[in-house]
């Protein structure tokens, strides 16, 4: 085969990879796969650059800044919904409905979620994406062409041949941010010294609308398509016809789209999705119920701002308002001092909220949010609360702009803000905050696993000055223990066996509960494979080693090495070593019987969790991935397996009982 031949046979593989991933939601490889073949073709592209097409999968990550957007005019204007805003209005919108069409008759409705995020327009030309915009006033959107072109989510082919695909496609959709990716992004940001997000529209908005389509790239940004622009060359009777053929194109479209037969269905529908409206991994903020057939809409026809055949049902909102009591500062592992609103506790969405971080003290500026001020409070699932706005109108007289403190709460030590940051940190590394915190920290479960040592008992611990650092966790006495509030001898024993069953440990373990600034469980993982369980070996490594590591960026390479640099970090993980700590070369104490071997888990298992099964695995040189694919070696299926189990039998792909694993381990 010719390199041209080639590199359109990989990317044809990789588009494929993202239809079932963004479309089907059902990968057939891991990511780590998937980026092995992406790298496989941008190397490939890379040596033979005239082959590269604009609608490579590699021409995603982002062009040159603009100076700013140009614009679009949509051939059709994109109109808004009329809102009902509870089941009565819903009834209404149906009673109309039925007047117009003076008619007593069932009307099959298409119900959808409707997207907290933004609306967008994408055009295909003879099977091409060309361009996309925003919505805009609804007669001319921003061009963002290059931003869109960035999700991974949009095709930028459709999914048939070029001579059957329609001469022009328009589609719709609303792109947004999962709940999940929210708030990493937003954990993100506050790693990296940026401002927060205010909830998950105004991050896609943000992103969506940069200058900059290389930042877009970074975000997680994902979305459904719900509605045609003009179409020439194909024509459709339903929406439901017509979303399957969006979705056989390659658009992702929200499952959750239901037919129904009549209102009453359709009202069912809407109750249904609000009660599960905190379980979605998305914001919605209603639904929309839509006429399904195309000649029926005709028919109705459209208002001047929005569609006859269309009701937006709204959900009841998951904001409340209370009084700020109290802002208090917390001072985190690293020293990071946020401020934190003690509410008058109210409940949002199910929850009783009574503190909320205010991140910094820009945003508490931004919303000049002050004690003693009645404010707008947000929890929408999983998403963190957090105070909207200020009631400015119910602020009482005499209120005073909150600042932060200089000095730190806990330790009074000077608190620093390097210019053009926007968190303060508590400069003194023995802060008895802190302290607590990296001691809480290093006896969590996922680090040392220590039980018993709880946040009570390590609050004496500190102020007592029994400990200082994490290494006297070792070398503490029953003796000194039950002298302490509230501990019986019997448990004073039974803390400090759990702390000496700690002490045969993992590397990857321990160097989490170390603490290290950016190096989490994972990239704890990722650097003991790296250095073979070798402590010694990480400890001394440089720059230039970490930055080979694959997942060790410049940044944590960085934060490594300055933190073995300070003396008082090598002294302290000396010291736990003195006093019995040992790393369990798991890497070199078992056979490493399953190098090159990739295992899936399914099913419910009945001795080993399925963590348990991939950790067996990987401590002896094999791979687990999440789903079944070519390159799978095994399958090992429990109880009630479902499509795992099956596409394994399909490909052929041999498959064990708990108890054959089990075997083949020992
Ligand atoms: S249909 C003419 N379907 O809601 C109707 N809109 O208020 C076109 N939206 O601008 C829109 N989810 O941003 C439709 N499943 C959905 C939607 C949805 C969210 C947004 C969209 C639109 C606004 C209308």
């Amino acid at each position: 085969m010719n390199i041209r031949d080639n590199i359109q046979k990989l990317r044809n593989e990789i588009n494929e990879h993202n239809y079932r991933y963004y479309v089907l939601d059902d990968p057939l490889i891991s990511d780590v796969e998937y980026d092995r073949l992406f790298k496989k073709l941008q190397n490939l592209e890379k040596e033979n650059p005239n082959f590269i097409t604009p609608d490579s999968p590699t021409q995603r990550v982002g062009a040159p800044p603009l100076e700013g957007f140009g614009n679009i005019k949509h051939r059709i204007p994109m109109q808004s919904l009329a809102n009902a805003m509870d089941t009565e209005e819903i009834l209404a919108f149906h009673d109309r409905l039925i007047r117009r069409l003076g008619e007593q008759r069932i009307i099959e409705y298409i119900a959808e979620p409707k997207l907290d995020g933004l609306a967008v327009e994408l055009v295909y030309e003879n099977g091409k994406f060309v361009n996309g915009s925003t919505r805009g006033d609804g007669t001319t959107g921003e061009n963002i062409t290059r931003n869109l072109k960035t999700i991974r989510a949009i095709p930028l082919a459709l999914r048939v041949e070029a001579h059957s695909a329609p001469a022009l496609l328009e589609v719709r959709g609303e792109v947004f941010i999962r709940k999940d990716d929210f708030n990493k992004l937003n954990k993100q940001q506050e790693t990296n010294d940026k401002p927060v997000f205010a909830n998950p529209r105004n991050a896609a908005a943000g992103s969506l609308r940069q200058l900059d389509s290389s930042i877009t790239a970074k975000r997680p940004l994902s979305i459904f398509c719900y509605q045609a622009g003009v179409i020439e060359g194909i024509s459709f009777e339903t929406h439901s016809e017509f979303l399957k053929e969006l979705k056989n194109w390659g658009f992702p479209v929200n499952p959750e789209i239901k037919i129904l037969k009549g209102i009453a269905e359709a009202i069912t529908f809407h109750s249904d999705l609000e009660s599960r409206r905190n379980s979605l991994p998305y914001e919605i903020d209603g639904s929309v119920i839509k006429v399904n057939n195309y000649a029926l809409r005709e028919e109705l026809g459209v208002r001047s701002r929005s569609p006859r055949w269309a009701i937006a049902g709204k959900f009841k909102a998951q904001q409340e308002t209370s009084v700020i009591e109290d802002i208090v500062l917390s001072v985190g592992r690293t020293g990071a001092v946020t401020p934190v609103a003690k509410l008058m506790p109210v409940k949002v969405g199910g929850v009783v909220v009574s503190n909320v971080t205010l991140h910094n003290q820009d945003e508490i500026d931004r919303k000049d949010i002050r004690v003693g001020d009645t404010v707008l409070v947000q929890r929408a699932g999983d998403v963190i609360p957090q105070v909207v706005k200020v009631i400015l109108e119910k602020r009482p007289t005499n209120t005073q702009p909150f600042k932060m403190s200089n000095s730190c709460p806990e330790c009074n030590h000077d608190v620093f803000r390097p210019e053009g940051e926007v968190v303060a940190r508590c400069q003194n590394l023995s802060c008895p905050a802190q302290v607590k915190r990296r001691i809480e920290h290093f006896v969590s479960k996922n680090a040392m696993d220590i039980d018993g040592v709880g946040e009570k008992l390590i609050d004496q611990l500190v102020e007592k000055k029994l400990i200082n650092s994490v290494d006297d966790l070792f070398s503490l006495t029953v003796h000194q223990l039950s002298e302490l509030e509230r501990m019986a001898e019997k448990s004073a024993e039974n803390t400090i066996n759990a702390i000496n069953n700690s002490k045969t440990t993992t590397f990857h373990r321990f160097v989490h509960a170390l603490g290290i600034r950016n190096v989490g469980e994972h990239g704890a993982k990722v650097l003991e494979k790296a250095f073979a369980g070798n402590i010694e070996k990480f400890m001394k490594t440089n720059i230039e080693d970490l930055e080979t590591i694959d997942e060790v960026g410049p940044i944590v390479a960085e934060t490594i090495v300055t933190f073995w640099l300070d003396e008082t970090n090598v002294n302290i993980v000396n010291n736990c070593f003195e006093l019995g700590v040992v790393l369990e070369n798991n890497q070199k104490n078992l056979d490493q019987i399953f190098i090159g071997k990739t295992f899936v888990f399914t099913g419910s298992l009945e001795t080993i969790t399925r963590n348990e099964g991939k950790e067996i695995v990987e401590d002896r040189g094999g791979r687990s991935a999440g789903s079944v694919s070519s390159k799978t070696d095994y399958v090992v299926a429990g109880e009630n397996a479902g499509s795992k189990l099956k596409k394994a039998e399909e490909l052929g792909i041999p498959v064990l009982t708990e108890s054959e694993f089990m075997d083949l381990v020992k």
